[in-house]
């Protein structure tokens, strides 16, 4: 029973949790590379990619990282129109690389038409983009934006961070012509945190041997010379891995498409009781997230005693990311979280309200 309605680390079922529990392996033994193999090639189904995918050891952050080191010489564009956009981009800065920012406000999606005329002028070699603002419960229009920047800039790399969205809403990588997809576990896949993954397409990996300073641990060239053996560089996050291999199954039973509707089903049921309660949401009609709903706090709420009765009954929400603390709250919908917690959720808010 979820008690967690935050957007990650969210709540681990009692058997993935134990599927972390089976014994260690020498990382560079067949048995273990079967499994990592196996792991690996799964989560193409998830990405909609028959291209590759990396399982590094490190959280979400680490493969925004990846992505500009590794695929950019020097000029990156970065759409920003939350906090994670705004990671993404300082990121770029920190590593040295010329970052433009084109800002949208928080509650505005990113305009494909706008992003598109910025790359025909500007010689970009990659753009960064947020599916699904976790700060914000906003989706941007990926697919379209895709799209316009194939047709504006077709050499432009399309960098996406899906790290509150893959695995919980339909993100075709192939079929929309994303360079590299990348996530976290401990959000949509419902594993604990520590392990990223990131699909890279061909282009990108064949871009990237050109490009210098690319570091080391992060190196997507060595690593995909360690991945063609079934391997990694560094030790692996072996218990994650068993984890994943395991949840993934558990994933595929359940249906992608199944489980991308139970998603929007529980998003919707949360907006009709937001605005039964007159609360509005943050994000704008068309671009809510399946995932995480975040509510603008206009009966000025105090989210800290609400999370303190709920925590009275094993649950709790999140209070709004950064500069929208206390002005916005989010309900995560993600993971294991099914109807009837949604439903459990909504009536001891609603007993809150009511005192
Ligand atoms: C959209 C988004 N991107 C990136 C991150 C950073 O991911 P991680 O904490 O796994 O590094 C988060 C974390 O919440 C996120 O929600």
């Amino acid at each position: 029973m979820p008690r967690m309605f935050v957007p990650g680390p969210v709540d681990v079922a009692d058997e993935v949790l134990q599927a972390q529990t089976a014994p260690m392996l020498p990382h560079r033994s067949k048995e273990f590379e079967t499994i990592f193999r196996r792991a690996s090639e799964k989560s193409q189904q998830l990405f909609y990619t028959k291209h590759r995918v990396y399982l590094t050891a490190s959280s979400g952050t680490g493969l925004q990282e990846a992505a500009i080191r590794n695929f950019v010489h020097k000029k990156v564009l970065c759409i920003v129109n939350g906090a994670f956009a705004d990671r993404w981009y300082e990121v770029a800065v920190y590593n040295g690389k010329e970052a433009d920012e084109l800002a949208f406000e928080w509650d505005t999606a990113a305009s494909p038409d706008l992003i598109a005329n910025t790359v025909k002028q500007g010689g970009y070699e990659a753009l960064t983009i947020v599916h699904n603002e976790t700060s914000t419960g906003l989706q941007n229009p990926v697919r379209e934006i895709a799209e316009a920047v194939r047709a504006a800039a077709p050499d432009t790399l399309i960098f996406v961070d899906a790290v509150s969205s893959l695995g919980g809403a339909k993100i075709e990588m192939d079929a929309w012509g994303i360079d590299m997809l990348l996530t976290s576990s401990q959000k949509c896949l419902a594993l604990p945190p520590g392990l990223a993954l990131g699909a890279v397409s061909d282009r990108a990996m064949k871009k990237a041997e050109s490009v210098e300073n690319r570091g080391w641990y992060f190196d997507l060239v060595r690593m995909e010379k360690h991945r063609n053996k079934d391997s990694s560089p560094a030790t692996p996050a072996m218990s994650l891995i068993y984890a994943l291999d395991f949840q993934l199954d558990r994933i595929f039973a359940e249906g992608l498409d199944n489980r991308f509707a139970r998603h929007s089903a529980m998003a919707k049921r949360v907006q009709e009781w937001a605005d039964a309660h007159d609360l509005s949401m943050y994000a704008p009609e068309g671009y809510r997230s399946q995932t995480v709903t975040t509510i603008k706090n206009d009966r000025g709420i105090s989210i800290s005693d609400l999370n303190t009765f709920l925590k009275q009954r094993e649950m709790r929400i999140a209070n709004g990311y950064g500069k929208l603390k206390d002005k916005t709250f989010r309900i995560a919908h993600m993971g294991e979280t099914q109807m009837e917690d949604i439903e459990r959720l909504l009536e001891a808010m609603e007993e809150f309200l009511k005192n």
